[in-house]
């Protein structure tokens, strides 16, 4: 979920939804806002996205302060009723929340026994707690306080008081949130993309900090009261970059850019001398430990499992890779130095929050790969490395995958050499390779076009097949497709097909192989003749130089470690063209968010 505030002289609706709907890849299944005029306040609510809620508000509203949230469901299903805001019983308080309240229940049954609810959220008890203790002590802040100190969970707040018009009462635990400071107004936003349209500076805000929102000024408190200062920082964030331009879609805009995004990489990680440039403390962290963890969730656990390979393949460095929500309560046996390495896009991700908050109490140390800067998780560990892949938008990752990929091969370059380890590879040739060959593959757009509709526009299921290297992009292949054409589909190694899932061939179900390490290219084509014996429609994708006769998709040529690199791309586009043909909404599949900030 997302949530944005204003208070100050300009209309808050139109700042209010152009905030919501940059936030919307953070959850989009039902929307709201509440405005204040003169000393009634509007709440506008429904379910579906911020172009519905654009419809339902009522323009004629004049208005300067105001709340707003986009959703994506944990308690209580999506609808009107569920959406955010939320009101009081006297609708005195009005609150926005992003987050989980885990003692919600026991809360309503110690403070508000008599109180009829009118939503099955775990939020609205955060407002009626609000009224509760404000009646109690006849003090909204007083009130505020004592709320959020019972809270045990994630949230980010903002809430509004009728009695109080000129304050924005935020707090936050867990879940982002900035405040973003202007001239004769102030803003509050899960992320600074929401409010680039009124202030590129912003004020980070820390867990159990509560925040006093005036239009001319900005107070932080820690819930004990002592006053907190904190300089705001400039986002770097160009508005344009979060624009799609002339592209129909944020995805297609993202896979396009990744050759763009490989330069920036090279960049950034290359000295002068061209040397690898990296942080000494990073490099001595890595040097010091004996087995690296990494902890990551979705499509950068798949670029987690590639990094597995170059880790152990070019730098010796014995590698696990962990879904980040089964790690943290599962924690497997730690050997004597690990490392913890957390790979995500957004850095805010809360199943890998939570390991890093147990890592950082076991005091050992951890390094955060992210695409943004000054995100929490970035915060909290030791050492950061950026992806620098610009916002993604979509909510199926693309570019940050092929980033990841590319920062996990640097580290590991970076660590054989420090070692002393002799390599015939060049980490930022082979890579300025890469970009060429993405870009390549970026121009056959057409015919990756056809491969989806002659393969996936009206199939029920597909597979994804590949050895090694190859298996691991196949996992992240089948995800592709799953989140934004909601084809079932599933990646497999391919020997391990006979052992069960060949039972689901049948006449016309369509396997994607890929076949880009030269050691396994005979035995996947045993596999891939497996299913086609057995009525497979079957669509290779080979490294030039590996393809067989028959029609397959050819790689251009890239050093066979970085094929993952390469041989995700037409299967990012394949999936592109499949949701397309399908009629699915490529940006905002259903039911998923892209940064999913609860557990
Ligand atoms: C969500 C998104 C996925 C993403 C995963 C991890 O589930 O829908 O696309 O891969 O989170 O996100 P992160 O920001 O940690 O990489």
């Amino acid at each position: 979920c997302g949530i944005v505030g204003y208070i100050g002289n300009q209309d808050s609706k139109e700042i209010l939804l152009n905030g919501l709907e940059k936030l919307e890849y953070r959850g989009y299944d039902s929307a709201g806002i509440a405005v204040r005029s003169s000393n009634d306040v509007n709440v506008f609510k429904v379910k579906g996205r911020i172009a519905t809620l654009r419809e339902a508000v009522d323009n004629s509203v004049e208005t300067t302060t105001g709340i707003g949230h986009t959703r994506w469901a944990t308690h209580g299903e999506p609808s009107a009723t569920n959406a955010h805001p939320h009101q009081s019983t006297s609708e005195r308080f009005t609150l926005v929340h992003n987050g989980v309240i885990e003692n919600y229940l026991e809360l309503k049954k110690e403070y508000l026994g008599d109180i009829q609810f009118a939503s099955e959220t775990d939020t609205e008890i955060i407002v009626q707690l609000i009224e509760h203790f404000a009646k109690e002590t006849g003090d909204t802040l007083e009130a505020f306080r004592k709320t959020v100190s019972k809270l045990h969970g994630s949230y980010a707040l903002a809430v509004m008081d009728n009695e109080n018009p000129d304050v924005l009462y935020v707090a936050k635990n867990k879940s982002p949130l900035l405040v973003g400071l202007g001239d004769e107004y102030n803003v509050v936003a899960s992320d600074s993309m929401a409010m680039l349209q009124v202030t590129d500076q912003f004020v980070e805000l820390m867990d159990e900090e509560i925040v006093i929102v005036k239009k001319d000024n900005v107070t932080i408190q820690q819930l004990d009261g002592t006053v907190m200062s904190r300089e705001p920082f400039t986002a770097e964030l160009d508005a344009s970059d979060i624009e799609k331009g002339t592209y129909p879609h944020f995805m297609l805009k993202e896979i396009d850019e990744q050759p763009f995004v490989m330069r920036r990489i090279i960049q950034e990680y290359q000295d002068d001398q061209d040397n690898i440039k990296l942080d000494e403390d990073v490099r001595q962290a890595v040097a010091d430990c004996d087995r690296i963890y990494i902890i990551a969730a979705g499509t950068s656990y798949h670029a987690g499992l590639i990094g597995k390979e170059f880790l152990e393949k070019i730098a010796q460095v014995p590698t696990e890779v962990h879904i980040a929500s089964e790690f943290s309560y599962n924690m497997p046996l730690l050997s004597e130095k690990p490392l913890f390495v957390f790979i995500s896009q957004s850095g805010e991700t809360a199943d890998l929050r939570s390991v890093l908050v147990e890592v950082n109490k076991l005091g050992h140390k951890a390094l955060t790969i992210t695409n943004v800067q000054g995100s929490t998780l970035s915060r909290e560990s030791h050492y950061t490395l950026l992806l620098h892949a610009g916002p993604e938008i979509a909510v199926a990752s693309t570019k940050a995958y092929t980033a990841q990929m590319a920062v996990l091969a640097i580290l590991a370059v970076d660590t054989a050499q420090a070692k002393g380890l002799t390599l015939d590879f060049d980490p930022m040739k082979e890579l300025g390779i890469v970009a060429n060959a993405i870009e390549a593959l970026c121009d056959q757009n057409e015919k990756l076009e056809q491969v989806a509709k002659d393969y996936l526009s009206t199939t029920r299921n597909c597979f994804f097949i590949g050895r090694g290297l190859d298996y691991h992009v196949g996992l992240e292949g089948a995800l592709k497709l799953k989140e934004i054409s909601y084809i079932q589909a599933e990646g497999f190694a391919g020997g391990e097909l006979k052992h069960g899932t060949i039972a689901l061939i049948e006449e016309g179900t369509p396997v994607i192989a890929l076949a880009t390490q030269e050691h396994v290219n005979s035995s996947i084509r045993s596999n891939v003749s497996e299913v086609v014996t057995r009525g497979a429609n079957a669509c290779i994708i080979s490294l030039e130089g590996l393809e067989r006769e028959g029609d397959e998709i050819i790689l251009p040529s890239v050093h066979t470690l970085l094929a993952p690199l390469v041989s995700v791309v037409p299967m990012q586009l394949i999936s592109y063209y499949a949701a397309l043909h399908r009629d699915c909404d490529v940006d905002k599949p259903r039911n998923l968010a892209k940064s999913v900030t609860v557990e």
